[in-house]
């Protein structure tokens, strides 16, 4: 008798093989147990545990601040919670961008800790040694490029990447050289639609988007953004499925009313 259960799990080669037939990949942010398991029970292909837990979940201005303990306590509550998808961690800012043994340390530290099946990290050529010593130790590898907010004060700004000729070539590039270094998916994140169309055109591996057009092999968004938590983050690239911050606010001033009025609890609700 079987130990596991008999749901089909999403993998890195599921991911692979949808591309192949031209379906689309979704994948979310979810950063607790609960959100996760609804998330999964609605079908969700990949969950990321983003570092933009550092904004949504801590309220940090950045994804800097977070660290590797925080990364991995987020991911042990998501992988309780799902039965299904795939679930990937990224590596959080100064985990791994020392080298490649850190990086890898890093990286086994959340697989051991936490259970979950993939890791995603930052960067292309320069984290090239890593991607691959990761990937020689088991553990799969996504790839993150254009907008890469761990870069933030690199960058100076959160406006969209490689809209000039020299960084468009450059990232091209990068991409080639994190699937050449085994890498089994890659975020594109806030780029020219046809940047993105062509990179996903010029290589074999999943391309999933946030802000980087419908050319793509799939769509990521952060969860408190699509569901409508978050009210004052309206980039162009975002489309709001809910607008779950009047739901829980009106929620929230209903029960304070019945509280206050001595509505709640009722006959039927006490013992
Ligand atoms: O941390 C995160 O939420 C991400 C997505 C924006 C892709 O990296």
């Amino acid at each position: 008798m079987s130990v596991h259960s008999e749901i089909k799990r999403i993998t890195t080669n599921t991911l692979l093989s949808m591309k192949q037939k031209g379906e689309k990949i979704s994948m979310l942010t979810a950063y607790d147990f609960s959100m996760a398991g609804i998330l999964d029970d609605a079908g969700i292909d990949v969950l990321l545990v983003g570092d933009s837990a550092s904004n949504v979940m801590a309220g940090h201005e950045t994804t800097l601040p977070i660290t590797l303990d925080q990364m991995i306590y987020h991911a042990q509550s998501v992988v309780r919670g799902v039965k299904r998808c795939l679930v990937v961690v990224d590596l959080p800012f100064g985990s791994y961008q020392g080298n490649s043994k850190e990086a890898l340390n890093s990286a086994i530290r959340i697989m051991k800790e936490s259970g979950a099946h993939a890791i995603k990290l930052e960067g292309g050529e320069e984290v090239g040694e890593s991607i691959k010593r990761i990937i020689s130790a088991g553990v799969p590898v996504m790839g993150h490029l254009g907008l890469t907010p761990q870069s933030i004060y690199k960058f100076g700004t959160y406006s969209v990447r490689a809209k000039e000729e020299a960084e468009a070539d450059q990232l091209i590039r990068n991409a080639s050289i994190l699937e050449e270094a085994g890498c089994f998916a890659l975020v594109l994140e806030k780029i020219p639609a046809s940047l993105g169309t062509k990179v996903a055109a010029n290589i074999k591996i999943p391309v999933i988007g946030i802000g980087a057009g419908g050319g793509v092999d799939g769509q990521v968004l952060v969860m408190h953004d699509m569901l409508g938590i978050n009210k004052d983050f309206s980039p162009r690239f975002l489309r709001r499925y809910a607008a779950l911050y009047d739901v829980i606010k009106d929620a929230t001033t209903a029960y304070i009313n019945d509280v206050k009025k001595k509505d709640f609890p009722n006959e039927k609700e006490q013992y």
